[in-house]
């Protein structure tokens, strides 16, 4: 009834519906990477870094692809999306854990919390650190690093160097509670939007200003529609890398290993570029003539200090005061 060859290709059909185990043990582990920010931005570098070291050190068993810009999902959609198992990977900012319900991420937001990056280290790597990502556990998800971008500045279209200068503005903010007390401490209009909306927003005046990390502010071109700024380094922006856990539960032992290596080494070389990228937006930007950036004097930090450190007692109930103390008292025993 067949010729030899039909026969010949029944015959394979036969033996790879016999063995689908074999077929899936051949084809790649595929991990769907997705975030709002630019490829050419610390978080953009290092997702595809950690995509390649992926491939490398699994011998290309697994397949990471990185979707940047928030191609596939916004901020808060991305967030579901990995809930629900559409994608596997994200590293969404630690202001944006807040709306699940994990309210304790909003201590990443205080302003002048951490003096500097070290400080900021010695709280994410040590118990506090250990402590919030488990918190992640029970909304599915497993935090795998912590991953920096930097400190923030300030923008608008009127001139800021004074915290009065912030009266009356309205600002963009990222989701947290804690950003939201902080504008309302300066006197000026929190406006919570989608990253990816924020270009527009102000090109057409929805809102007045900004606050974001000069890499963010540079690769947005934000600051070409925003004519000052402002050096406040007032707060801080980072990120929590997170899987699906009940992916990352179901992956073989070995290729979870292989994972952790590939995260560590993109979370060394996420913190090294993101001091570099920063560093480099800010003269980037000076250069381009389209911003004015100004650099507090002593004196004008110190205002902005008094002006908000009170927002640490006001968000005190909703983070837990005791985190904020153990924050404190870790940094306090560094001296
Ligand atoms: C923002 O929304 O401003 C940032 O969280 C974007 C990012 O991921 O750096």
């Amino acid at each position: 009834m067949f010729d030899t060859l039909t026969r010949r290709w029944l015959v394979i059909g036969a033996i790879a519906l016999a063995s689908p185990l074999s077929w899936a043990q051949t084809a790649p582990i595929i991990i769907k990477f997705s975030h709002v920010v630019a490829p050419n931005t610390p978080k953009g570098a290092a997702a595809d870094f950690f995509a390649q070291r992926a491939a490398v050190l699994s011998k290309g068993r697994v397949k990471v692809q990185v979707y940047p810009n928030s191609q596939l999902y916004k901020d808060k959609e991305e967030l579901e999306a990995l809930q629900l198992g559409a994608v596997q990977m994200l590293a969404p900012s630690l202001s944006k854990f807040g709306p699940m319900g994990i309210k304790e991420f909003d201590v990443f937001d205080l302003p002048y919390i951490f003096p500097d990056k070290r400080a900021l280290h010695t709280i994410t790597a040590g118990p506090v650190g250990r402590k919030l990502l488990s918190k992640l556990e029970p909304k599915g998800l497993v935090g795998l690093a912590y991953w920096d971008n930097g400190f923030k500045i300030m923008t608008a279209n009127t001139p800021i160097r004074q915290p009065t200068d912030m009266k009356g503005l309205k600002v963009r903010i990222q989701s947290s509670k804690a950003l939201e007390a902080q504008m309302r401490a300066l006197g000026a209009i929190p406006q919570v939007m989608a990253f990816s909306e924020v270009y527009q927003a102000l090109q057409t005046g929805v809102v007045d200003g900004t606050e974001n990390t000069p890499s963010n502010i540079y690769t947005q071109k934000t600051h070409e529609v925003q004519r000052y700024g402002a050096l406040t380094n007032h707060g801080y922006i980072g990120y929590a890398v997170i899987v699906n856990k009940k992916f990352w539960d179901g992956l073989p032992p070995d290729i979870r290993s292989v994972l952790a290596q590939a995260m560590k080494e993109a979370t060394q070389r996420n913190d090294v570029i993101a001091q570099k990228d920063n560093d480099a937006a800010i003269v980037a930007m000076k250069a381009s003539g389209k911003i004015q950036l100004h650099m507090l004097t002593d004196q004008e930090r110190q205002a902005w200090i008094k002006q908000l450190k009170p927002v640490h007692k006001m968000i005190a109930s909703r983070v837990g005061a005791g985190l904020i103390q153990e924050i404190y008292a870790a940094l306090e025993r560094r001296h």
